[in-house]
Order: structure tokens, then sequence, then C-alpha cells
């Protein structure tokens, strides 16, 4: 265990009481300068420590960390997760795992971030990443499956995120083709996966997962083209993100186990349940007009029009005609 970690480790097991300087440095053999600096990087990770002169240190609530050891004891994973990575900053968690995964990073590796630096939306737009209230992860996969499939993992990571909101923040979330999760219209959580790939082989995909979880209005970009919401906005209760991580983890990784073992339909068939726009008649882009049916296995949207036939919608801007 790092010092830091187990600063954090004596400080929870005497909760609501002051620990002297001398004491701990007694117990876990470090320096008072050494654990000076590791009270101060704790306190700039956002751990509420009080610190008085002739007094000590105190914790004065559980915080809310990712760094924790808590996270990957015991987690239930055969895949996603094998290897975990958890960072204070980044550029980009996508960016530094497709890094890692050129240079070999193993199949199921994980990296989350506390903070992005230059967090990446879809079409080249930022991701609001600030420090100690959301979630930033990344997940690299190495399937066997043809190019053209590579799109199911996007569901795949939607339904997860989606199974998870309900789970540990009460909330109803839907989906939104081909990569949002919204709640009542608002986004709250987005996708962007990416894929190294030869003409007939998959190198590796990266999950990038982006949820809202503590979010205050004031931290949204004062200029976002779309509504956005939190789960802290939406329930006024703040979700502990190390639990929200362990529980997106254990159900990405189910939902891959199933996916190799029985291929997209139950991840399809998740989607479509979760998608209110299904047998809905919508119009894209100002172009056609036709009910939604369902996904194509490449995930391009299967829209039936007036005369039968159905149309297969790759990309665009979908809305509900009534
Ligand atoms: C979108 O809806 O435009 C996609 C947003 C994806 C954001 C996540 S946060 C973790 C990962 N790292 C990034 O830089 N982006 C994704």
């Amino acid at each position: 265990m790092s010092s830091r970690d187990r600063i954090l480790a004596l400080l929870r097991s005497h909760p609501d009481c002051w620990l002297s300087g001398e004491k701990i440095s007694a117990e876990l053999h470090l320096s008072r300068a050494a654990i000076w600096k590791q009270m101060s990087a704790l306190r700039s990770l956002g751990v509420a420590i009080e610190a008085r002169h002739a007094k000590g240190y105190r914790l004065l609530e559980p915080p809310d960390l990712l760094f924790d050891r808590d996270i990957v004891s015991g987690l239930d994973c055969q895949i996603v997760g094998r290897s975990l990575q958890i960072l204070q900053a980044v550029d980009s968690t996508n960016l530094q795992l497709k890094r890692q995964a050129e240079a070999g990073a193993e199949e199921g590796t994980v990296l989350v971030a506390d903070q992005q630096l230059a967090g990446r939306g879809r079409l080249g737009r930022q991701w609001a990443s600030p420090a100690g209230v959301n979630l930033y992860c990344s997940v690299l996969l190495r399937p066997l499956i043809p190019v053209q499939q590579a799109p199911q993992l996007t569901f795949l990571s939607a339904v997860a995120v989606v199974d998870v909101l309900e789970e540990v923040g009460h909330i109803r979330a839907e989906v939104k083709w081909p990569n949002d999760i919204l709640v009542g219209g608002a986004k709250i959580a987005g996708l962007l996966n990416e894929m190294s790939a030869e003409t007939e082989q998959i190198n590796y995909v990266v999950l990038g997962l982006g949820v809202n979880l503590n979010m205050t209005t004031e931290q949204f970009p004062a200029k976002l083209n779309y509504p956005a919401t939190s789960v802290l906005l939406e329930t006024g209760r703040p979700v502990v993100r190390r639990i929200f991580l362990r529980a997106l983890l254990e159900r990405l990784d189910c939902y891959y186990a199933e996916f190799l073992r029985r291929g997209f339909a139950p991840i399809r068939q998740r989607w479509e349940q979760l998608c209110p726009i299904i047998n809905r008649q919508v119009t894209v882009d100002s172009g056609p007009i036709g009910t939604v049916v369902g996904l194509e296995v490449d995930g391009a949207l299967r829209l039936q029009c007036a005369s039968g036939a159905i149309e297969r919608i790759v990309a665009g801007d979908v809305r509900l005609v009534n």
C-alpha cells in the first residue's frame, strides 16, 4: 500500500478523531514531512481533512476518492478490469489508453481519471471533465469479430451505463441512437468508442465512457449546444464514484462475456427496450420519414418507410415526427 493509502486507512479507522502528526508518524513509520506532503495531496484530491496546530489531523467525511484500493478488491470481473489504472489527471483517458494499446496493453485494461485536461467527445467536440465529480473511464477490448461489427460494442457500453445509472444512481435513463444516454431529454452520459483495425481484423477497441455524476449546473460549459444533466441534478443526491465505477466494470464485464458467448442479440434486445423511438415515426435530418424498427448488426438504424422498404440510417440526427 502506498503511504497515501496507509494514511487514509489510518484516518478512516479513527472517524472524527484528531490524530497527531507524531502518532501517525509512529504508527506508519513515516517522517513528519512525508505525512504533511501526503495530507496535502489527499486534500487536493478533495478529501476533507482538517489540520490544526497542536491537535493534528482528522477526517471530516468519507471521501469520494477514485484511487481507493476498495475498487479492485473482490471485483467480480473476468476480463474488464483485469488491469486497472486510476490517474489523478490525464489529457484524455481514451488517448492515454490508445497509446497503451499500441504498446501492447492487454484486453480488459481499464483507465480512469479524476480529471481530464482535454476530454474528447464525438465529432471533435470537447467533453467537460472537471476534477472530483464525474466518471471518465476507458476500457480496452480486443474482440475477434469482423471489423463491421465493432459498433456493437457502443451499444454494449450504452446498456451497461443505463443499468448502473438505475442500480446505483436510482435514475431511469434512456438511449438515443447512436451513442447518447439521456434523462428527460438531457444528456447524462456520452460514449466515444475508437478502433484500430486492419482490413479484416480488429487490433483493439477503446470504449470511452463519460458519466455526469455529481456535476453542478455551474460546472457545465456555458455554451453547450444540447441540454445536459447529472445524477446529482436529477436526484439531489451525490453518487459515490468508486461505487458507481465498480458496478460499471462488473456490468461491462458481464455484458462482454455474454457478447462473446451469444453474440449481439441480447444486447440489441436490451438496447431496443431502452430506446424510446422504437416503433415510432421519425425523420432523419429532415430527410426520410419512417418507423424505427430496430438496429442492424453494424449498428445502423432500421427505418421502415411508407412503401414498406427498409432504409439503413448510418448517421444523422433522428427526431420524432409527432
Ligand atoms: C460524446 O457524447 O460526445 C462522447 C463523450 C465521451 C466522453 C468520454 S470521458 C472518457 C473518455 N475519454 C475521453 O476523452 N472521452 C471519453
